[in-house]
């Protein structure tokens, strides 16, 4: 018979039944079952109220970078991702980057965007003047949803209203400024634009047809800069060959969005380990690269008169370390524990600094000796590991396997047993 995916109540089960159901429909073995019923470090009964519909847990592996130092304060920072050399690589360059103060980084207050569009607005301008007349009202009436806000120094700080052409005729964009503090923001600003769309109608005559935050974070820009001596990078024919990978990217979307996803491996790891909603990060992100029309790169490397090289990272972060998953995931407590910092300006700015250094790292590495050897260096590592070696004979093993170009398990097997004999 054929299986129907219409599971009415599906939700309502238990985290127990819904598994059985999984296990019946997959056939899955009784191995498989119990694997995917392992949840780790994170409770089942925490991980059933995050999400709906939970049937199992999955684990990343938790990972430190290194060497960093961001405005003069050394950090060990939690990433969490699945692609080997992204955390070694976030060290090595860190550790170029060290001297005097490391990287620098400056995070703009946490300004929030909250949107509710209206339509079937005549007289748009005329209306669009009528609503800032009631700015005071509207904002107040903001605050009032989030007075613990408010006394935290946040709260709704002004309004913008856009007039759009659309293909349904006018539409009223309002936008609603709010200086969210520690928290990402999501919540309160959704709060926020829904409690004064109702306003919005009756000033307009108009329907709000939409209430919601806007993820293009415009005014949460955070900057990240950094200087490295050429001797720290590997002389100065890599420095200008840095300078030219970026001016590359300058200029060829197809590139900038790889010198991009560059950059975001070291910030959407450190996301995953504080339990940040990583997709609003990314959508922000790339929208900030695009923001003049083209697709560009979010940092820039240049060689200075002191021949060293410099380069810069802009772009917005939406993060929090209040509320949401950052509070619920007791893994995200401790990662921001490691990092030890105490607003989200903090970790905005090391995430910034991480992204940079990622970056560099990457750039590096692919002006000199390319990605694939210390992929590969890693890749033979995790084989070796993973067929029984310990100690001195990872490296051996790994060796041998790069040496001979054969970077298979069954090789590694091989060697494993050959060489621990000897
Ligand atoms: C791979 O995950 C990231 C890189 O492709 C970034 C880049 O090309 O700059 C190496």
């Amino acid at each position: 018979m054929e299986k129907s995916s219409r599971i009415p109540g599906f939700y309502k089960k238990s985290l127990e039944e819904r598994l059985k159901f999984v296990v019946e429909w997959a056939g899955l073995s009784k191995e498989e079952a119990d694997l995917l019923y392992k949840f780790g470090n994170l409770e089942p009964r925490i991980a059933d109220a995050m999400i709906e519909n939970v049937v199992g847990g999955m684990a990343y592996p938790f990972a430190v970078a290194v060497n960093f130092r961001v405005n003069g304060r050394d950090y060990l920072v939690p990433m969490v991702i699945e692609e080997s050399s992204v955390v070694a690589a976030a060290s090595h360059a860190a550790k170029m980057l060290r001297r005097g103060d490391g990287i620098k980084a400056l995070a703009d207050p946490p300004i929030m965007i909250g949107q509710i569009h209206l339509v079937n607005v005549t007289a748009p301008h005329y209306k669009a003047a009528v609503i800032l007349e009631h700015k005071e009202e509207l904002l107040e009436h903001a605050n009032q949803q989030d007075p613990v806000l408010v006394k935290l120094g946040g709260g709704a700080r002004d309004l913008i209203v856009r007039v759009l052409d659309t293909s349904i005729g006018p539409v009223l964009a309002v936008h609603l400024l709010v200086d969210v503090r520690d928290a990402m923001g999501a919540n309160t600003v959704n709060t926020m634009a829904e409690s004064i769309a109702p306003i919005l109608e009756k000033l307009t005559g108009g329907k709000a047809r939409l209430r919601i935050i806007s993820n293009h974070a415009v005014y949460r820009i955070v900057r990240a800069w950094a200087r490295a001596k050429p001797e720290d990078v590997g002389g100065e024919e890599v420095v200008k060959a840095i300078a030219e990978a970026s001016a590359i990217a300058e200029a060829d979307p197809f590139r900038a969005v790889t010198h991009n996803k560059g950059i975001m491996n070291g910030i959407i790891a450190v996301a995953l380990a504080t339990a940040q909603d990583h997709r609003a990060i990314e959508a922000g992100a790339h929208a900030y690269a695009a923001k003049d029309g083209r697709y560009k790169p979010l940092s820039r490397w240049v060689v200075d008169e002191n021949s060293d090289l410099v380069g810069y990272l802009e772009l917005p972060l939406q993060i929090g370390i209040v509320g949401g998953a950052t509070r619920v995931h007791p893994i995200a407590r401790i990662a921001l524990k490691i990092l030890g910092v105490k607003t989200a300006k903090e970790l905005a700015e090391i995430m910034a600094a991480v992204g940079l250094a990622q970056n560099l790292a990457a750039l590096r590495a692919l002006v000199t000796e390319g990605i694939q050897k210390g992929h590969m260096r890693l890749h033979a590592r995790n084989l070796a590991i993973m067929a029984g070696a310990t100690g001195d004979l990872i490296d051996r093993v790994a060796e041998e396997m790069i040496k001979t170009g054969r970077i298979r398990f069954d090789y590694a097997k091989e060697l494993v047993e050959k060489l621990s004999k000897q």
